[in-house]
């Protein structure tokens, strides 16, 4: 083993945090993203980000679709550097017709932060999200945003993410005041205070203090505020639940972070704490076992393949995450799947959605590679030895449609569509046992969007979709399965590898079903 690089790879995995932004739709992920790119000096102007969100159909060469939508069908990445650390943002389209796509973003995160509107608390699009990453027991940190509005207690607040998430938290600071009142918070690791100045909240001063009693808070901020403040960290003291990084780095506690993004209110401190107590780049598993970040071969796995990002060159990006060893721009790797090496010579890595050709990169990083249609989800590729990494998860769709082709003649390109589409994870395919119908599930009605384009600008391809009534599909292993008990709000249809699976109406049809069938296993996702 070459000592200076295992060495190399140790200093650039140790600064490296590769996390993905959780959040329903408005909740503020947009600003807050732009004032941490802000922090790095990786964009000069406030409001770069969301101009791009809004003008993208004007300057962006993305999916016909995104243009006539103006929302982002794919997550991008976004790399900059802070205070020594070289963070990489994974971000998850914003709208709420968010696709598989957007989940398995997640499985190339070490991290994620969730950030909640401080009026509207735990969101749809949020709860999901949250359990596909608490399913993988990665840290999660909260980020409580709006502080400027009026919303709920910190307390009524903690109290939804233990019944709804079912997380315990620890909060890393505390608001003074709240909404108008706003007029800091006081951070409970570092004893200091962040004070908004002015009457137009336009200066934050950072201020240390003896502790939550100092009188100099209670000078800055008036006596209702102060013993406010006082009587709620003292039954926080008494009550809450200790810091503990073992809690947070298994999932099971969340540190939380008050503030407001639009103001850039507590995001330093957050970004600081963050950088702090965030993971670095964590092996991944593979079927012989863990791959180390610093192990000197380079591996990496494909998690998400964007198509014609530029219509004019019908390009495919995929996206490849770095599990270990150095990447080194035109180097040769085994394609694990089909035994072949390629040489991996037009490397992207992203800000935004500005490409540029990458040189070299490390675990945790995100590279774009140019794909001429060799990769699927869940590719490996390595160096030297043949490393397989687990399969990536496929989600149990929740919108279903049936599809047919309009012109019988284009039957071919229509089939060829369909497994290419499926390979790449933007469907999955099911067949009904009684007519042999193809029936299309997703878990975002985007995904039935997309599929459409496609099929028509790819494949020259005509389709309707016909929505079904159905909401959950359920794998179902037993010996003998008996379809005539699948009649009543539910069917019963095959997935590509001939399993059973039925689809229910209802969350009571699935009951019954479960009821009625005592002796079969019905599992959320293939097995
Ligand atoms: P998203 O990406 O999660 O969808 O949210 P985005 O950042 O676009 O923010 C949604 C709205 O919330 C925006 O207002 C934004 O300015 C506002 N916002 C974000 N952070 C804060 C905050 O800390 N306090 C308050 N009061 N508002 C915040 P908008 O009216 O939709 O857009 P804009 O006209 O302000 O740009």
């Amino acid at each position: 083993m070459s000592k200076p690089l295992t060495e190399e790879l140790q200093r650039e995995v140790d600064k490296r945090r590769t996390f993905a932004i959780i959040s329903h739709p408005d909740a503020g992920k947009t600003t807050l993203t732009e004032k941490l790119l802000l922090f790095g000096g990786a964009i000069r102007e406030a409001g770069s980000v969301k101009a791009r969100k809004a003008s993208r159909h004007a300057t962006s060469d993305w999916m016909e679709i995104e243009k006539q939508r103006g929302i982002s069908v794919t997550s991008s990445v976004m790399q900059f550097d802070y205070s020594g650390h070289r963070i990489n943002i994974l971000d998850t389209p914003g709208h709420q017709d968010f696709s598989e796509d957007t989940y398995r973003t997640l499985t190339a995160a070490d991290s994620a932060v969730m950030l909640i509107d401080v009026a509207k608390g735990v969101e749809a699009q949020t709860i999901k999200l949250f359990q596909v990453c608490s399913r993988r027991g990665i840290p999660i940190f909260t980020f409580i945003n709006k502080l400027d509005r009026e919303g709920q207690s910190p307390f009524d607040l903690m109290e939804e993410l233990e019944r709804v998430l079912g997380i315990r938290s620890v909060p890393m600071n505390w608001p003074i005041g709240m909404g108008r009142e706003l007029c800091g918070v006081y951070d409970r690791m570092k004893n200091q205070v962040e004070l908004f100045q002015g009457n137009d909240h336009s200066k934050i001063e950072v201020r240390k203090v003896a502790d939550y009693r100092d009188p100099i808070i209670r000078e800055m901020a008036g006596d209702y505020l102060a013993d406010q403040l006082i009587n709620d960290l003292e039954l926080l003291d008494v009550a809450g639940d200790p810091f503990d990084l073992d809690k947070i780095g298994g999932g099971e506690l969340t540190p939380i972070f008050f503030g407001s993004a639009v103001n850039n209110f507590g995001v330093q401190t957050f970004l600081e704490n963050f950088l702090e107590l965030a993971p670095k780049p964590t092996p991944r598993v593979s079927t012989s076992g863990p791959v180390e970040p610093t192990s000197e071969k380079f591996s990496g796995y494909v998690f998400k393949i964007q198509a014609n990002m530029n219509p004019a060159h019908r390009d495919r990006i995929a996206f490849l995450r770095i599990v270990s060893g150095r990447f080194d721009r035109g180097m040769s790797v085994r394609h694990v799947r089909n035994g072949k090496d390629i040489k991996l010579s037009q490397p992207q890595q992203f800000l935004a959605q500005d490409r540029d050709i990458v040189e070299s990169a490390y675990p945790g990083d995100i590279i774009g590679l140019f794909d001429p249609g060799i990769f699927r989800i869940g590719d490996s590729l390595s160096q030297g030895s043949e490393i397989v990494f687990d399969e990536l998860p496929t989600f149990s769709p929740e919108l279903f449609a049936k599809v047919t082709v309009k012109n019988a003649l284009k039957h071919k390109q229509y089939q060829k569509g369909i497994d290419q589409l499926t390979e790449e994870g933007t469907i999955q395919v099911f067949r009904t046992t009684s007519f042999d119908d193809t029936i299309l599930g997703v878990v975002g009605q985007l995904q039935f969007e997309v599929f459409e384009y496609r099929m028509r600008a790819e494949y020259g391809v005509e389709i309707q979709l016909q929505r079904m009534p159905y909401q959950f599909a359920r794998w179902i292993v037993d010996e003998k399965i008996d379809p005539s008990k699948y009649r009543i709000n539910s069917t019963l249809v095959k997935d590509k590898k001939d399993n059973y699976v039925a689809l229910f109406e209802s969350e009571y049809a699935m009951r019954t079903a479960m009821d009625k069938n005592p002796s079969s296993k019905f599992l959320e996702m293939a097995p």
